[in-house]
């Protein structure tokens, strides 16, 4: 690789990741990423002198610090007034509209989590603080240099501080919580804290395996002309920085409130928690005139969504035993209004949780209740005890079926396989949903017709009959008639969900999907050699599996026989691959005849086209590459050699 060579290839590697972190619309593979990672790297080994400041090699520090040294904003970072309600609304509004009456209102999420200033001189990054008290915080450049969405160089030469939130999407937070709860390690309370908390590492390598985001709300120090901010915003994103995923230009209390509403209501589908929307003069020179109170800024407010945090009484800690034999503790709290669900239970995770946190039945607690996750127990209010709070001890049998129970690891498990409670909610998970579908036959039915005898096993439901339904309690003619149609619509289902109503431990809905699709109705044949070469599925999962077959075939082949479920057809769409919906140019002259080249991309879902235009996604080149070449250059269409085309 010769210099020229190098900065192609840095540039190169920065547009994946912008199109990946930034735009969430990834166009190459991760392999790809790696092996031209590695050649930056080869080449930066041997010429130390030329590295750019932007080379993706420079986010991953290793240096670790002893502490933090303290920064000073170059202008104030400053906090907001909140607002609850309408009313509220309605009152600022006043307020504002008193000193400008002709402004409009720029609206865009209040992110939750930490605050952080950037500074940039010279188009280069210099500078990551955090809030601190507002004027100084904490000099953590090197952590933040491994945020993947914040970048290193910008185009915009003059100094300028980007101010914004950084943020742990939630599925990531799911995923280091469950992580953190394998090793036995004191979970994250919300992603609030876990952001935060990964911001202020030591190890920068810590900060980097977090997947924080950045997302930018505003400027401070920078000598932008934009008369409106919504166009400084933009101009913001422009320079390679996320968009929110809401934001618009309001007119006044109709339009504003109508964003806010559609806000609260798309909150759960959003990739990161949001705690209300923010509401901000649009026009500069007016928020100029406004200025400022000792705290706040005059045009600016934070219209709060309603709390998804309540405090509440721990009442008792109950004890469930799933259709996996793991027992779990569930906290029963003292009924709570979270955002229009009232919450009676939360989650306690396991044992060691509940020591770790030390909480006891009695306990003043915070609960959180986020979208679709289950509420959880974040934080014990210790100063509010009384003294009368009662410890919780782990048990040491069932209590369902009174057997010994075994630690594995992190859970506590119920070793029966005819455990009353296993039987049950094996049965319930068959029927659910994700599983086989059966309508009507939800926890209620099931334990009815468990505890008279009906059912004691996932076969027997299809010995059901009307008369035998009649016999029970609650049950007419219709009802009867209507579980026993359920019952027989669950013939012919996929086979995935045949495989997934299992209920084999480690095998969720993806890797049955994944099997179905692999095996077909092979499926009872799988070996392992066959199984680990499946992308997704790994050594503990395939060795369930096999087990689960092993112990259950005889079991697993009268559903078959029963059920008829239908395998997937052989895939006919295709595959996820970098190409694929992408429009392609080719040009220069290549190793094999151009068509066949096309045809290939084609068979991949791209659309290859004759001329280069901004909609371009790659332009492909061979040798003596022309015209084409230069003008999607000068486009910042990404170039691809033949060669990385075939590595792709
Ligand atoms: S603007 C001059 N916009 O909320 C205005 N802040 O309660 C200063 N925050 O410290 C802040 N999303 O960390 C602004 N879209 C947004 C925000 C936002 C989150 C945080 C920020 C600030 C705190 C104020």
């Amino acid at each position: 690789m010769n210099k020229q060579e190098y900065i192609n290839t840095v540039k190169k590697l920065n547009s994946w990741a912008y199109h990946y972190y930034v735009l969430d619309d990834p166009i190459m593979t991760d392999e790809g990423y790696d092996k031209l990672y590695q050649e930056v790297q080869k080449y930066e080994e041997a010429h130390s002198d030329e590295i750019l400041p932007n080379s993706p090699t420079q986010r991953v520090g290793d240096v670790i610090s002893k502490g933090f040294t303290k920064a000073k904003h170059l202008s104030r970072m400053w906090s907001l007034e909140d607002i609850f309600d309408a009313d509220g609304l309605k009152k600022w509004l006043e307020k504002t509209y008193r000193l400008d009456d002709s402004v409009t209102f720029y609206c865009e999420p209040k992110y939750d989590g930490a605050s952080l200033d950037l500074l940039y001189e010279d188009g280069k990054l210099i500078k990551g603080i955090t809030r601190g008290d507002g004027s100084v915080g904490e000099l953590i450049t090197q952590n933040v240099k491994t945020i993947q969405s914040i970048p290193l160089t910008i185009e915009h030469k003059e100094r300028i501080e980007i101010r914004g939130e950084v943020v742990i999407f939630k599925d990531e937070f799911e995923k280091i919580n469950k992580e953190r709860l394998k090793r036995s390690e004191a979970l994250f309370a919300n992603p609030r804290n876990a952001a935060a908390g990964s911001l202020r590492q030591l190890d920068p390598k810590i900060t980097a395996s977090r997947n924080l985001v950045f997302l930018p709300y505003g400027v401070g120090i920078n000598s932008l002309q934009q008369p409106l901010l919504s166009d400084k915003m933009g101009y913001i994103y422009e320079l390679g920085f996320r968009k929110p995923p809401l934001r618009a230009v309001t007119k006044g209390y109709d339009e504003i409130q109508t964003i806010y509403e559609q806000m609260q209501k798309e909150r759960d589908s959003y990739a990161m928690m949001l705690d209300g929307m923010v509401v901000k003069v649009n026009e500069i020179v007016a928020q100029e005139d406004m200025g400022y109170t000792v705290k706040v800024p005059r045009w600016a407010v934070a219209y709060k969504f309603p709390a998804v945090e309540k405090i509440t009484t721990l009442k008792n800690i109950i004890l469930q035993v799933g259709r996996t034999g793991a027992v779990t503790p569930v906290a029963i709290v003292e009924p709570t209004e979270i955002e229009g669900a009232v919450v009676e239970r939360a989650t306690l995770h396991n044992f060691d949780e509940i020591e770790r946190m030390d909480i006891r039945i009695g306990d003043r607690v915070i609960i959180l209740r986020s979208g679709d996750v289950i509420p959880k127990i974040v934080k014990v209010l210790v100063a509010e005890r009384s003294g009368s709070e009662q410890k919780v001890k782990r048990p040491k049998n069932c209590p369902v079926c009174g057997s010994e129970l075994l630690q594995e690891e992190v859970l506590i498990k119920c070793q029966n396989l005819n455990c009353e409670a296993r039987v049950v909610n094996s049965i319930i998970y068959f029927a659910s949903k994700a599983c086989l579908n059966i309508d009507g036959l939800g926890n209620k039915i099931v334990e009815q017709l468990f505890s008279v005898g009906l059912v004691k096993s996932m076969l027997d439901l299809f010995d059901l009959n009307m008369e035998k339904l009649l016999e029970l309690e609650g049950f007419k003619e219709k009802k009867a008639q209507n579980l026993l149609n359920a019952i027989e619509n669950a013939k012919g289902s996929d086979l995935w969900r045949f495989i997934n109503a299992l209920g084999i431990e480690h095998i969720g809905e993806v890797a049955s999907k994944t099997i179905a699709q692999a095996f077909g109705l092979e499926y009872l044949n799988a070996v392992k050699e066959t199984l680990i070469t499946i992308e997704g599925i790994g050594e503990e999962m395939a060795e369930s599996y096999l087990e689960f077959m092993r112990v259950n075939r005889e079991t697993v082949q009268k559903l078959q026989d029963i059920l008829e479920p239908v395998a997937p057809e052989k895939e006919e769409e295709v595959k996820e691959n970098p190409f694929k919906g992408k429009t392609i140019v080719l040009t220069g002259s290549m190793s094999r005849p151009r068509p066949k080249i096309k045809e290939m991309l084609e068979s991949l879902g791209a659309k290859v086209s004759g001329s280069v235009s901004k909609k371009t996604d790659f332009l492909i080149y061979g040798e003596d590459a022309g015209s084409k070449y230069d003008k999607a250059i000068s486009l910042g269409v990404i170039t691809l050699s033949e060669d990385e085309m075939q590595r792709m």
